[in-house]
């Protein structure tokens, strides 16, 4: 705005100039007028019909740019957990899908539900608000490009984001889209992906991004140079949870999907795209982490999850604090720790939205990755040089490779010890056991006990 009204005062004034010298001077007014990108704020996981205090920090943080990083709205339907019954919903004997799809009309009346929270709306009157999508917002739980409303739901996202009518995101299959902001060496690129729409199925080891969108991101990454590129992907990137939750549990993330993922870390290595870091969402608890064995420099990953949803949630107070300590014992090798962490296992699963703070002016460059509260106080956090993430550039990194593999932040985590990494299950399984064994003693206990009294009282 403030290069268009600078824009027409030239052209008052100086309209005899011709256009060559016009056409300098414009593009020497908007380096000059426009301002730096310094906050970012972004977030996952959004029950429409639930309070959303959130929005009230994120407002009180002022960011310049909202990124919405997928579950915007919860659109699909969630059938009761039931074991037994007519309908089962889960374990191997389930015959009910728990998931089902809502109509076009239901995900409109949702999405409108979403767009009228007042503090979101106060949000988006004054701040720029892009993003993605995930699974509940897509449509369905978990679901990739195999889901039939694909076309419908993606035109109702766009629509929910205010995507002009013309814009070429509406005439592409998925929403990935990309913007840059910000002055020359000043540069943020926001690229954000999608992650459902060309998807093949969990366990297939197949494809995330599909063809298209995987030549479209190369183009993206090959592209004019930003000093910060800011990767978003709906499910996270760099973590694989999965692999020490696993066989209790697992979620979706590119772990899931090893050789997808190695290749999107050969193309920001074969493209020596500097200055990248990750963003995400979908997990209902925050944490960031960082693997330094990638591209060269450490690669960051800041999970915001969620702006409403969050793991602590589900569980009555007294339980919190259990879950808490689950989180602590669940073994993680990418997860950085330190004191800027409200739990000492430096994740957060209460609501929370993800804060990117960046210090232009100070020698070098400071990035300052948050997650922070529903008070905006700050859960988790780092301080990233932006020197750091050029090859070559980090301290720790040539640690690493001359200490090897054995470093944090550079074993995966299924290269565990196999008693480390099942540590999670181990304990569930082994207190499952122990309660069992309770039980059934009790009920011998009982039995004999009854025995002994019939016989006992037959004698009286
Ligand atoms: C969203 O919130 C409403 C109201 O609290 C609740 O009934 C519903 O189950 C929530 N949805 C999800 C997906 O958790
Ligand atoms: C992530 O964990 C899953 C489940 O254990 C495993 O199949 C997969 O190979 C892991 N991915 C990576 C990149 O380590
Ligand atoms: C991190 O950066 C912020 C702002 O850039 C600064 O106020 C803070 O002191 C830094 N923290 C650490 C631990 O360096």
């Amino acid at each position: 705005m403030i290069a268009s009204r600078v824009f027409s005062s030239i052209l008052n004034s100086h309209h005899r100039l011709s256009f060559w010298w016009f056409s300098l001077l414009f593009t020497v007014t908007i380096a000059a007028e426009e301002t730096p990108i310094t906050r970012i704020a972004f977030g996952s996981c959004a029950n429409q019909s639930a309070p959303q205090p959130i929005w009230d920090a994120i407002n009180n943080f002022d960011p310049q740019l909202f990124i919405w990083l997928g579950d915007n709205i919860y659109g699909d339907i969630r059938r009761p957990l039931t074991v037994i019954g007519k309908e089962r919903t889960f374990g191997p004997w389930k015959n009910t899908p728990r998931f089902v799809p809502s109509s076009e009309e239901e995900m409109k009346l949702r999405y409108a539900k979403a767009k009228a929270n007042p503090g979101y709306s106060r949000l988006q009157r004054k701040v720029k608000v892009i993003g993605t999508w995930d699974d509940h917002d897509y449509g369905l739980n978990d679901a990739g490009k195999e889901f039939d409303r694909k076309v419908t739901n993606q035109k109702l996202m766009l629509d929910f984001l205010d995507e002009p009518l013309d814009s070429p995101r509406r005439k592409q299959a998925g929403v990935y889209a990309s913007y840059t902001y910000g002055p020359p060496n000043r540069k943020v690129k926001v690229i954000v992906l999608d992650t459902r729409y060309h998807r093949d199925p969990l366990r297939s080891d197949g494809s995330i991004l599909g063809d298209t969108q995987w030549d479209w991101l190369e183009k993206e990454l090959r592209g004019p140079r930003s000093e910060i590129t800011i990767i978003g992907s709906s499910v996270q990137v760099i973590s694989n949870l999965s692999a020490t939750t696993g066989p209790l549990f697992y979620m979706e993330s590119w772990g899931r999907f090893p050789k997808e993922r190695k290749r999107l870390f050969q193309l920001i290595s074969d493209t020596k795209r500097n200055g990248v870091i990750f963003i995400s969402g979908d997990v209902h608890f925050g944490e960031i982490t960082r693997y330094d064995c990638s591209v060269g420099y450490p690669l960051y990953d800041v999970t915001s999850s969620g702006l409403v949803q969050s793991v602590e949630k589900v569980f009555p107070r007294p339980l919190r604090s259990i879950v808490r300590l689950l989180f602590w014992y669940t073994p993680s090798t990418m997860r950085v720790i330190n004191d800027n962490c409200k739990f000492k296992s430096c994740t957060y699963g209460q609501q929370n939205f993800g804060a990117i703070s960046i210090d232009w002016n100070a020698n070098p460059v400071i990035i300052r990755l948050e997650i922070r509260d529903v008070n905006g106080h700050t859960v988790l956090g780092t301080n990233v040089s932006l020197s750091e993430l050029q090859p070559g550039g980090s301290n720790s990194l040539k640690d690493a490779t001359t200490k090897g593999k054995s470093q944090r932040y550079c074993t995966l985590e299924i290269e565990l010890p196999g008693l480390i990494r099942y540590r999670l299950a181990v304990l569930i399984y082994f207190t499952i056991a122990v309660l069992a064994m309770a039980i059934l003693g009790l009920i011998i206990g009982g039995v004999l006990a009854i025995t002994a009294c019939v016989y006992k009282c037959k004698v009286d």
